[in-house]
């Protein structure tokens, strides 16, 4: 089932080649943290380019409910009249963020050092993901938290009255877990460490210095020390959102196993914590260029160009890229599907926690497809058939899963049999313009 309604069925099936240029949408890391940290800062910040994807707009909607004053116009510039660090009111509702683990974890962050009580709830996939590695810091901060068996959704948290900073180190690689500590310690007098060993996606701490909070980041023999002083006053900003990489993935990685195809994907974020997928695709031999690569905002930004690769091959993806691609797993099998030899992915069990065990959704699909999959806790060997050889005809599903949706979708395009999936309805939390966009590459898309 849809997050908010009936299943939408959806097919691929090979046709023509994909050629054109695709304008993904606005980053989701991003857009989720510029309306938060929008609201966590007195005055008006401006946003362009927001990713309009229902997680996003779950957030938005947390936002006004805390107090803030979200509002777009017509031409999508979104504006965001916050109420500063600690200035978050009690919601009378319960706060519900739909299908996403970004927006429910950031928030938790952001409310865990104001003197309020909230109720937390979202869908199936979301209340069944873990939220103590996100309430276990937040309690050290002076916040309690009462959820379901397993630390699940709904939960009830009720903010710090006098906080404490903390100095804590995330113990698996998370962005969303170190976020919600940097986010809680701006309300917590004095310094809040956070320390990760592993880099992980690192927005939060870009956009919070550029919010004028005063945040550092050390490299030690324990990993990455960022230390921020709690209870500034930030500044509104006026923020122009990059185009998400992870988007980017789908049509760059379907223009590379569909014959024929050549596609410009413009203006995509390439911070080297998010590119991971781009690197390995061309270790794999991918035909995928960097075009007019540019500084914009302080990121690095190029046109992605991919064309037809039928001489891929599978490699071992080194463990210690996991972070800055994992959420690109998923396509990245479905790649490796159509390359010659083994794929091997490993130090990847993160993949089971996301909006759905994603070792397992893809490898129970891609065994449909006829694909050979091997996995265990946290690794997953998929087998190459090479280019045109992979027999698709199976109807997957995709687990109220975005991007397991969108990669078999992706992967209908290059096999010998339709791919469908049970429902692409969850597309539209993070690329809502999916269908459209891939349809007028040429992709054969269809309802049912
Ligand atoms: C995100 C972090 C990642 C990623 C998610 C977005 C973020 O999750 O999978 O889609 O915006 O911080 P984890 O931090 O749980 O790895």
């Amino acid at each position: 089932m849809s997050a908010h309604g009936d299943p939408i069925p959806m097919t691929s099936r090979a046709g023509g080649p994909l050629t054109g240029t695709a304008h993904v949408p606005g980053d989701k890391s991003i857009s989720h943290r510029a309306l938060i940290l929008g609201a966590l800062s007195v005055g008006e910040t401006t946003v362009t380019g927001l990713l309009e994807g229902q997680d996003v707009l779950d957030t938005a909607r947390a936002m006004r409910a805390f107090g803030a004053e979200v509002a777009r116009d017509d031409d999508g510039t979104w504006h965001i009249y916050g109420v500063g660090v600690g200035g978050f009111a009690e919601p009378d509702q319960v706060i519900d963020c739909g299908n996403s683990g970004t927006g429910v974890r950031l928030i938790m962050g952001a409310m865990a050092t104001c003197p309020i009580t909230v109720c937390f709830t979202g869908d199936a996939s979301l209340n069944g993901r873990p939220m103590a590695r996100v309430t276990d810091p937040l309690t050290l901060f002076g916040a309690r938290a009462t959820g379901r068996a397993g630390g699940r959704l709904p939960m009830m948290i009720e903010g710090a009255r006098t906080p404490v900073p903390v100095r804590y180190t995330v113990p698996v690689p998370s962005a969303q877990v170190k976020s919600a500590v940097l986010l809680a310690g701006l309300g917590a007098p004095g310094q809040t460490v956070v320390i990760e060993k592993e880099a992980t996606r690192d927005h939060t701490e870009r956009m919070l210095a550029g919010f004028g909070a005063q945040i550092t980041v050390e490299h030690s023999d324990e990993g990455r020390v960022i230390t921020l002083t709690g209870q500034p006053d930030l500044r509104p900003q006026t923020i122009a959102v990059p185009r998400d990489p992870s988007s980017a993935a789908f049509p760059v990685c379907a223009a590379l196993i569909t014959p024929g195809s050549d596609v410009l994907v413009p203006n995509i974020g390439l911070n080297p914590t998010r590119a991971g997928l781009f690197e390995t695709l061309r270790e794999m031999g991918a035909d995928l260029s960097y075009e007019n690569p540019r500084e914009e905002g302080g990121e690095p930004v190029a046109d992605l160009r991919a064309r037809y690769s039928p001489d891929m091959h599978g490699i071992e993806v080194p463990p210690e890229r996991a972070a800055s691609m994992i959420d690109e797993y998923p396509v990245l099998s479905v790649v490796a599907a159509c390359a010659q030899g083994i794929t091997k992915m490993h130090g990847v069990k993160e993949l089971r926690v996301k909006e759905s065990d994603r070792i397992d959704a893809m490898a129970q699909g891609l065994r449909a497809c006829g694909v050979t999959v091997e996995d265990g806790p946290d690794w997953w060997h998929v087998t190459g058939l090479g280019a045109g050889n992979v027999p698709g005809g199976a109807v997957v599903q995709s687990r109220l899963d975005h991007r397991i949706a969108m990669s078999f979708l992706c992967l209908g395009l290059a096999a010998q049999a339709p791919v469908g999936v049970d429902d692409g309805g969850p597309i539209a939390t993070s690329f809502p313009i999916f269908e459209g966009l891939m349809g007028g590459l040429g992709a054969h898309l269809t309802r049912g």
